[in-house]
């Protein structure tokens, strides 16, 4: 019989209400029982529903000293960061960084959730070289523990869950950058990236995705619990808290903080070819990160891209009147229990 591996939370349907909100604005979606969600734990954590066949296998994987680990919640500068470590950690490897591309050198834990098997069938059933498609599902949507178990080290993890579906002895172990950005920004990097890929297919405005958000019926969310997590235990010797806004206002200062944390020392010369690498221009056009290549697969649209503005504060362009005083009040109610703050908000 298969061994039992323990897992300490419970995964539910969600509530009829939720269901209702979340169905109701997919309703002319093209992907139809795919994009659903299980509540997770006590923080009732939006998974998609495959999570489940790997939750506790991701909470019960062995981690080791070496492993560095990104914890994001989603479009926090999760993709920006992990080349940055990579690049600090594998001694500026820009040759190999240019010739493997990210998602290899830095698998995604939670990104066979995406797709299920009735995915798999159609898109095999559709790509007219079948080598490359079976190739395509073994590196997104395989469960990613038993191949994390094979990777050489030192490994290098990006993961969206946050700390407590985690494994328990990550942060005593491994090294954690965790990155943060204002929900605003978030929400509205979220509803491109949710029209960007196929498979999620949002088909209303950023208003009706808002409106999910706020009700933490979104994938991940809620989003304050997830960076409370992480905030709470910021001064681990082993954890890292970087914001967003950092990396915008003052990127080789990040840089050196994020070469710091991982004990390596950086010339002028090398800092400033460093940044030039990260620059918003260079990393947009940097295949090996900017997820082009799926372009080729048929799986994102035309007119979204990944890497796509690059600002802190541009949610003011989206915000109604009565969205920027509900979110005000949303994120004034959520920061009253704890002294997380933005480093550019007022509040
Ligand atoms: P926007 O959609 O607001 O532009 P993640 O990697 O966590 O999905 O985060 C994606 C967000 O980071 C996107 O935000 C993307 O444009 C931004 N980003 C990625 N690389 C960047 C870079 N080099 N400089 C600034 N922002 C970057």
């Amino acid at each position: 019989m298969a061994e039992q591996k323990h897992f300490p939370f419970e995964m539910k349907e969600l509530e009829d209400e939720e269901k209702a909100a979340f169905f109701k604005a997919y309703r002319t979606s093209t992907v139809d029982h795919r994009f659903d969600f299980v509540s997770v734990g006590p923080k009732k954590y939006k998974q998609l529903r495959r999570y489940c066949e790997e939750a506790a296998n991701i909470y019960n994987m062995p981690v080791r000293n070496s492993d560095v680990f990104v914890v994001t919640y989603q479009r926090a500068g999760t993709t920006w960061t992990q080349e940055l470590v990579w690049l600090l950690a594998n001694d500026l490897d820009y040759a190999t960084a240019k010739a493997k591309v990210l998602t290899e050198r830095f698998p995604y834990t939670e990104l066979f959730t995406f797709f299920d098997k009735k995915w798999e069938e159609d898109f095999l059933k559709n790509s007219e070289d079948k080598q490359m498609a079976l190739k395509l599902i073994e590196n997104i949507a395989t469960p990613i523990t038993g191949k994390l178990a094979l990777m050489p080290s030192p490994r290098f993890v990006k993961t969206h869950l946050p700390l407590s579906l985690l494994p328990p002895s990550l942060l005593d172990t491994s090294k954690v950058v965790y990155v943060a950005r204002d929900p605003r920004d978030v929400a509205v990097s979220s509803y491109h990236l949710a029209r960007l890929f196929k498979i999620m297919d949002f088909p209303g405005t950023f208003k009706d995705y808002w409106n999910l958000f706020v009700k933490d019926l979104v994938n991940l969310s809620p989003f304050f619990p997830h960076i409370k997590e992480a905030w709470d235990v910021r001064h681990h010797p082993n954890m890292l808290f970087l914001f967003y806004e950092e990396l915008i206002k003052d990127l080789p200062a990040a840089v050196l903080r994020v070469a710091d944390f991982l004990g390596k020392e950086l010339t002028e010369e090398q800092l400033a070819r460093l940044c030039d690498h990260l620059s918003f221009e260079n990393f947009r056009k940097n295949e090996s990160v900017n997820y082009q290549s799926l372009r080729e697969f048929g799986l994102l649209t035309p007119d979204e891209n990944f890497i796509r503005k690059g600002k802190a504060g541009g949610w003011r362009d989206y915000f109604d009147e009565e969205m920027t005083q509900q979110a005000e009040q949303w994120i004034a109610d959520n920061l009253r229990d704890t002294d997380l703050r933005f480093p550019h908000m007022d509040n």
